[in-house]
């Protein structure tokens, strides 16, 4: 083969080189170590000195003519790929901001939320405790034996009877969790435990579920008027106001000593209540001392600890927040009512940022 047809086939299989694989390979058959190139370089040993001196000049010529051939093609194929890149990977400015998120967080969960955050601040850890409880949990140790009238108001779930006669039940409050914390934990305890509960009750607002807020604090120290400073700090961040009035009404629970239910002022004005203004009252929680026995059925002396419960149904104060009018609803998983009720996702509350909003 003539020089020049050598050389017209390899600048043509340059040119034709579909991408920089392919050139890569182009050039190694060129002007690699067993190349073209380097085979006709081996015929120069058996010329002699003048043919030779002709001849390696062309050749040189040519090695240099292919490098430069193969850069050029080389730089072309990049800013091709570069093209294409650009092109896939091009923004339409035109087109609507990203859909709409869907879904939102159900009330109860950013209520959940607000109360975590709250007593958070306040120096309180979440405890959790299970559905599924026993009799000593649930009421024995929260000083209601077994003949106890509380029981009875409790409208409990119980499961069938086990071998050895006792029967297992859905916890009728989150109170069992107090007990639970206190064999669990050496005080100082400051523990909320938010959670589902269960009672056989059913109209507008009674559901067979609801969700409850415990509250337990227990030290050397704690007394009644640490409870009231608590309470009301909770109820203006939770109810997101400066003021707030509480009444403190004795009652009574079979746990506490004394015991306190608390009502907070409201308006119930235009037919919509607002918390923290006008003369009516609204109850809210139950709360008080932690009784003796149920500090020893904790595990601890009560000669040496005391201090204070609340209790408060969740979904109860979630209707008065956020203006709901049948608990009822919170559980029918109805896409309208939840697309009118529920929160953008991903807004996780926080006291600095905003409860809410
Ligand atoms: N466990 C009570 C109930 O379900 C609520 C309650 C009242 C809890 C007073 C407490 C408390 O911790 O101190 O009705």
């Amino acid at each position: 083969m003539s020089l020049q047809t050598l050389e017209q086939s390899l600048i043509d299989g340059i040119q034709a080189a579909a991408d920089e694989t392919e050139l890569e390979s182009m050039r190694v058959s060129a002007l690699g170590k067993k190349g073209a190139l380097s085979e006709r370089m081996k015929t120069l040993a058996d010329m002699t000195p003048d043919e030779r001196k002709v001849a390696g000049a062309e050749l040189n010529a040519l090695k240099e003519k292919l490098t430069q051939a193969i850069a050029a093609k080389k730089a072309g194929l990049q800013a091709k790929s570069l093209e294409a890149r650009l092109a896939t990977e091009k923004v339409d400015v035109t087109l609507p901001a990203r859909p709409e998120t869907q879904g939102s967080i159900h009330p109860v969960s950013q209520v959940w939320e607000e109360i975590v955050q709250i007593w958070g601040d306040l120096g309180f850890s979440v405890a959790e405790g299970p559905h599924i409880e026993n009799d000593f949990y649930n009421f024995t140790a929260l000083n209601m034996p077994a003949e106890h009238p509380a029981r009875q108001e409790h409208d409990t779930f119980y499961f069938h009877p086990k071998g050895d006669g006792t029967r297992m039940l859905l916890r009728t409050h989150t109170s069992p969790v107090q007990i639970r914390t206190m064999l669990e934990q050496k005080p100082p305890i400051r523990i909320i435990a938010p959670g589902r509960t269960f009672r056989s009750d059913s109209d507008q607002t009674h559901t067979p579920m609801f969700h409850q807020i415990e509250g337990l604090v227990i030290d050397e120290e704690t007394h009644l008027g640490h409870l009231k400073w608590a309470l009301a700090e909770f109820c203006k961040a939770f109810f997101e106001i400066d003021d707030v009035k509480m009444r403190f009404r004795a009652s009574h629970f079979p746990f506490t000593e004394p015991s306190m239910e608390v009502d907070i002022n409201c308006s119930w004005e235009g037919g919509q209540v607002k918390i923290g203004q006008g003369t009516s009252w609204l109850e809210i929680l139950g709360s008080g001392m932690v009784h003796p026995n149920v500090i020893k059925a904790g595990g601890l002396d009560p000669d040496r600890y005391q201090g204070f419960a609340f209790g408060m149904g969740l979904d109860r104060i979630a209707m008065l927040k956020y203006g709901i009018p049948d608990l009822r609803a919170f559980f029918e998983a109805d896409l309208r009512w939840l697309r009118h009720y529920g929160f953008r996702a991903l807004h996780i509350p926080t006291l600095a940022g905003g409860l809410s909003s």
